[in-house]
């Protein structure tokens, strides 16, 4: 069997206006500040053991830095290596001491698009803490979702290099990937080589209602939702950050039974993406959809 990662880690952002994204995060979406290392803000999830979810920096554009994705020990590190290199990746760092406050055992590499991606294993955890009932701050990552502009190739090499499985697809333009029991951790849509957005687990359908009325009340503007997908089962709330990144909040992802699952391929339209039919009610408005390539793309991270 191929090594496989385990989990989304944490994702990496830059952005021209610091002090505004790290109150967002910190003080309206509910991640709790965790340090500040050589010009890096690192935020953790309170409810997930993983040291950080967001790591921010300042530049003068917007990008996405870097995506983080676990491993479970350093041999798979290594056999992810093997497997990465072998998918034809290009190289930023070979296994050793991961760069970060939170330390562990990583490589870099950059995906087909471009994308500077780590794999990491060892870092130091977090307490998790749980969560009072009706607490309407992240559990924990859920899922990140790229544009390609080829994104059929982008998911295999995801499925070769990393070790991720089918869940879904819907038509064929959106493809729903997994590397543990969520439904998905990673997305992919067509377009220009960008990131769509960034997802958090918030506990339940109350917690995400509770999260948007506080949205509502800090001034953050909802941009779609609330609904239900069908991909995933999920509910969805999707806002903007005051540096222009697409962040959702969602509850009742599926979980996937490895041994049973067999993907279906949804027929697009719009009770896929929205069961519910309320998605555009408040907003009026389509999903968010990223229209220029990310200024991220093949820079080594700083
Ligand atoms: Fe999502």
């Amino acid at each position: 069997m191929s090594a496989r990662v385990s989990d989304l880690q944490y994702v990496g952002l830059a952005v021209p206006d610091i002090a505004a994204e790290r109150k967002f995060f910190a003080e309206t979406w509910g991640l709790v500040e965790v340090g500040e290392r050589a010009g890096k803000v690192y935020l953790a999830a309170e409810g997930t053991s993983h040291p950080f979810v967001i790591r921010l920096r300042q530049d003068s554009d917007k990008k996405t830095d870097l995506i983080g994705f676990s491993a479970d020990s350093r041999g798979d590190v290594d056999a992810l290596f093997d497997q990465v290199k072998a998918a034809g990746a290009k190289i930023i760092s070979e296994p050793g001491s991961a760069e970060g406050p939170a330390g562990g055992y990583a490589f870099r590499f950059f995906d087909p698009d471009g994308r500077a991606i780590e794999v990491v294993c060892d870092s130091a955890q977090r307490e998790a803490r749980t969560l009072a009932k009706g607490e309407a701050v992240p559990v924990g990552l859920s899922h990140v979702v790229l544009h390609s502009p080829n994104h059929k190739a982008l998911a295999e090499f995801y499925e070769r290099a990393l070790g991720f499985r089918l869940s879904d697809w819907i038509g064929d333009f959106m493809v729903f990937l997994r590397c543990n029991s969520a439904h998905h951790r990673l997305a992919i849509l067509p377009g220009p080589p960008a990131l769509n957005h960034v997802a958090f687990d918030v506990a339940s359908v109350d917690e995400l209602m509770r999260g948007l009325a506080r949205m509502h009340q800090k001034g953050i503007e909802l941009s779609w939702g609330p609904g239900r997908h069908t991909a995933g089962d999920n509910t969805f709330c999707y806002f903007i950050t005051p540096n222009g990144n697409a962040v959702e909040y969602t509850s009742d992802l599926e979980h996937v039974d490895e041994a049973s699952w067999v993907p279906t391929t949804y027929e697009p339209g719009p009770s896929t993406i929205d069961q519910w039919g309320t998605g555009r009610i408040i907003t009026g408005n389509v999903p968010h959809a990223e229209m220029t390539p990310d200024k991220g793309l093949w820079q080594v991270p700083a």
